[in-house]
């Protein structure tokens, strides 16, 4: 007998998923990477990467998930045919969901930090030295970050000791529907400042010429990591919420709501920040610190500006958190699969290992700020973003369109019937060989690209350096999905 929990209700399960899709990377990645890369002719390759990358890929996680009824850790042991070697990219998405939060939760813990600061009326009245010294006080403090990174993880594992339908369920639920609200008023707000008119115009009124100052394959790298990321494919985590999933729905529809509303998140986040930041003469190109300084900054500016403030860094912990939570109950999963671990022994043991694992990112700020692994300048977070953002993601995602679509893999007719099973949009058929063929390869071509252009300004060593470093983790993809079936 089957005996996992399943999702309450739909919109459970909606809000769940896009719960975990709708994270920093909405709220915090992809404001200052719209900036950094053009604005406008940013978002529009960012949308057709969704729609052509990420939307499949999502579908081939969910019915993957609710075919195998299992995590990753199982999924593929179940669904592969005997002799393929697809099941040992399980411990490829264990590396991967840890080493995401082997910094999320860090940063999660600056978005409670800096909600503290705003309800407590901390930063008010302070002029923009004083703002950004309070920013990097904070990141010379491994005390202070290790207090907020234990608190996010504790809340975040509380909630998922509940258990699916009672804790994750439950309460990411209410999360999603306040952060919703907020993101509504404070979007409404920005868009009565003064000078709102330029904003919207950086952000929605595309400037091709930057594009081309930038290099084409790396706003296109940018745009495809980004579509991943945003969608948290690659390395199971929606994968998961598929194996909690009944079969009323058929799967195409499902994967196009959480899409949708996943990107209206990001976009609005935008039109939050960037005209406020053009409302007060600030650039919002100006990366990482745009929320903790530039937007504290805005804040001090604006009449009421520590009630919004206030709702803005509530906002953000609430996106942040809601990821959290659902990586956790994915790794949760998985650690009760693999070494068949009860809820409490696995929630127990992965809150030690968390906050150890934490330790790194949290450090790499001060204490090892020696350390630049990937460039001057670089921080030890900056590394492990970039082997998950950049590796572990779009290949994760190549692995599961291959399994889904190869004959030694799960098989395209298997795929199909699961997507299709239920009510609701069906996948469109005419799209399989663009699935098949070309959506691979385009993964293949980008990542390959992107690598080339992000690494040949350090010069030739390195890059032959890190084109090798590319080479292996395909190699890795290629042994798995190269495994022939025992007759
Ligand atoms: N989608 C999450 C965000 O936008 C990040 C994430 C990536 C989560 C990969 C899980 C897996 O913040």
């Amino acid at each position: 007998m089957d005996k996992r929990e399943n999702f309450g209700t739909r919109l459970g399960f909606i809000l769940v998923s896009a719960g975990c899709a709708v994270g920093l990377g909405n709220v915090w990645k992809f404001p200052y990477i719209c900036g950094q890369n053009g604005g406008a002719a940013f978002i529009v390759l960012y949308l057709i990467c969704l729609a052509l990358l990420g939307w499949p890929i999502l579908i081939c996680e969910y019915a993957v998930g609710r075919a195998s009824r299992h995590s990753t850790a199982k999924a593929f042991h179940v669904l592969e045919p005997k002799g393929t070697r697809w099941h040992r990219y399980r411990w490829f998405s264990v590396a991967g969901n840890y080493l995401l939060m082997m910094f999320y939760t860090m940063v999660c813990g600056w978005m409670i930090n800096y909600a503290l600061r705003m309800l407590t009326g901390n930063l008010k009245g302070k002029n923009p030295d004083e703002i950004a010294n309070a920013f990097s006080n904070m990141l010379a403090s491994p005390v202070q970050m290790t207090i907020f990174m234990v608190i996010s993880v504790l809340i975040a594992f509380g909630i998922c000791a509940l258990g699916l339908k009672n804790g994750v369920e439950r309460i990411t639920k209410v999360m999603m529907l306040l952060l919703m609200c907020l993101m509504i008023v404070l979007a409404v707000h920005s868009l009565v400042l003064p000078n709102m008119r330029e904003g919207l115009a950086f952000y929605l009124v595309p400037d091709l010429g930057k594009i081309t100052e930038i290099g084409f394959g790396n706003v296109l790298f940018a745009a495809m990591s980004h579509a991943f990321f945003t969608l948290s494919l690659g390395i199971g985590a929606m994968e998961i919420f598929g194996s909690y999933l009944d079969k009323t729905n058929r799967l195409a529809g499902e994967a196009v709501s959480v899409t949708l509303l996943d990107t209206f998140v990001a976009l609005t986040a935008g039109i939050i920040i960037i005209p406020a930041c053009f409302a007060y003469g600030v650039q919002p190109d100006s990366g990482p610190s745009l929320l903790f300084i530039t937007l504290p900054n805005v804040f001090n500016h604006m009449a009421g500006g520590d009630i919004w403030g206030a709702a803005f860094f509530v906002f953000m912990t609430f996106a942040a958190l809601s990821t959290v939570i659902a990586v956790f109950e994915n790794i949760l999963s998985m650690t009760m699969e693999i070494f068949d671990w009860d809820r409490k022994t696995a929630v127990c043991r992965n809150i030690v290992l968390i906050i150890l694992l934490s330790m790194p990112a949290i450090l790499g700020f001060n204490v090892l700020s020696g350390i630049q692994p990937i460039g001057a300048g670089s921080t030890l977070m900056d590394l492990e973003d970039f082997i998950v953002s950049y590796n572990l993601l779009p290949l994760g995602s190549l692995l599961f369109v291959l399994f889904c679509a190869k004959k030694n893999g799960w098989g395209w007719d298997n795929f199909i019937r699961e997507v299709d099973t239920g009510k609701g949009l069906r996948y469109p058929v005419f799209i399989k060989p663009y699935v098949r063929f070309v959506l691979p390869l385009l993964i293949i071509v980008i990542y390959i690209k992107g690598y080339y252009d992000m690494f040949s300004k350090y010069g030739t060593t390195s890059l032959i350096f890190w084109m090798c470093v590319a080479a292996v983790f395909l190699a890795l993809i290629y042994s798995f999905a190269s495994g022939k079936p025992k007759e």
